[in-house]
């Protein structure tokens, strides 16, 4: 089993990392242009193998024969977000770059699952869909399981409890229209809204949504890439292991929310199949409306795609 990770820049050396570190694949490819560096990283991750404890080997390279026959390839390949940018920013340098790399993967692996990290999330999973020509299942985006980590860390923080009782959901496009559904949102099953007043939650609710720029205006050069890289292994592990997750995950709508033909973060089944399901959670009114500017979002830059 051979897992290859396209860019390795600081998410996905971080992502290459984990999925190395759990032991996730036998071989983890590591492909980057710019020549040695993702050799380099490779090597010395490989290095640290005997004092972690573990046997997943790694490989870099500036071509593509090294990802040949890979079950899953993560895509986080392109440039990141700078201060002062949005994630739209990046949109028409990135098509390139991912249209380029995609038809590199899908040559050398024609049965991977894609799972884009590159953003914007919404429309380069879009183009991944469009270039690989792959079906939808198979072609998916990283966006709600981070979305979601920030909102449940940030609710821990506030209650002084485990991260680890608290589960929560987003809907939408990944970025400052997401939909977080506080409702939904339970510590060891007791619904949020219970323990932590309404004016609490909402200013948890504008953090998660404000959470990528949060971290890009302190770390001033760059975007996030611990949190985006657990959330894209998680992923990776859901489909290697086959064990049905369900999770928060850019998904091709089909009908599904009366929505079609974009990309959309919804709760998923995610196993060897990539996403085996997609599953409807019922929406108020007011979550109605949100997802629906969310759609606008991604709508008005898919528009600007041109392939
Ligand atoms: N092929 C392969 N790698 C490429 C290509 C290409 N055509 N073009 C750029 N890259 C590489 C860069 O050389 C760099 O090493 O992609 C890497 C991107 O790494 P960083 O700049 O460190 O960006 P990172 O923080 O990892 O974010 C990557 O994930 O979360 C998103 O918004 C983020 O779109 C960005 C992506």
């Amino acid at each position: 089993m051979k897992v290859s990770v396209i860019g390795a820049g600081h998410v996905g050396e971080n992502t290459a990392r984990r999925i190395a570190e759990k032991e996730l694949a036998e071989e983890v490819a590591l492909v980057d242009i710019v020549e040695g560096m993702p050799q380099g990283k490779s090597l010395d991750m490989w290095e640290s193998a005997p004092v972690e404890g573990f046997d997943t080997h790694l490989l870099g390279a500036n071509g593509y024969e090294e990802t040949a026959g890979s079950a899953v390839t993560v895509i986080t390949a392109g440039l990141a977000r700078k201060p002062g940018m949005s994630r739209d920013d990046l949109l028409a340098k990135n098509t390139e770059i991912i249209t380029e790399v995609v038809e590199n993967v899908v040559k050398h692996s024609p049965d991977t699952k894609i799972i884009m990290v590159t953003n914007p999330l919404d429309v380069m999973a879009y183009v991944a869909l469009k270039v690989s020509e792959f079906d939808s299942n198979h072609v998916m985006g990283m966006a709600g399981i981070l979305d979601t980590a920030r909102f449940r860390s940030f609710v821990a923080l506030e209650l002084g409890v485990s991260v680890r009782d608290i589960q929560a959901m987003v809907l939408g496009g990944h970025g400052d229209t997401m939909v977080p559904l506080p409702r939904y949102a339970t510590v060891a099953g007791i619904p949020l809204p219970d323990l932590l007043a309404q004016e609490k939650i909402d200013a948890i609710v504008e953090r998660t949504r404000g959470g990528g720029g949060e971290i890009v205006s302190l770390l001033k050069s760059g975007s996030a890439y611990y949190a985006p890289s657990s959330a894209a292994t998680e992923m990776v592990e859901a489909i290697v292991k086959d064990n049905k997750r369900i999770l928060p995950c850019a998904a091709w709508l089909t009908g599904e929310y009366g929505l079609n033909d974009l990309y959309m973060g919804v709760p998923v089944k995610l196993g060897k199949d990539g996403i085996e399901e997609i599953l409807e959670v019922k929406l108020n009114d007011e979550e109605k409306t949100m997802l629906e500017k969310s759609v606008e979002h991604v709508r008005s830059n898919l528009a600007k795609v041109s392939l």
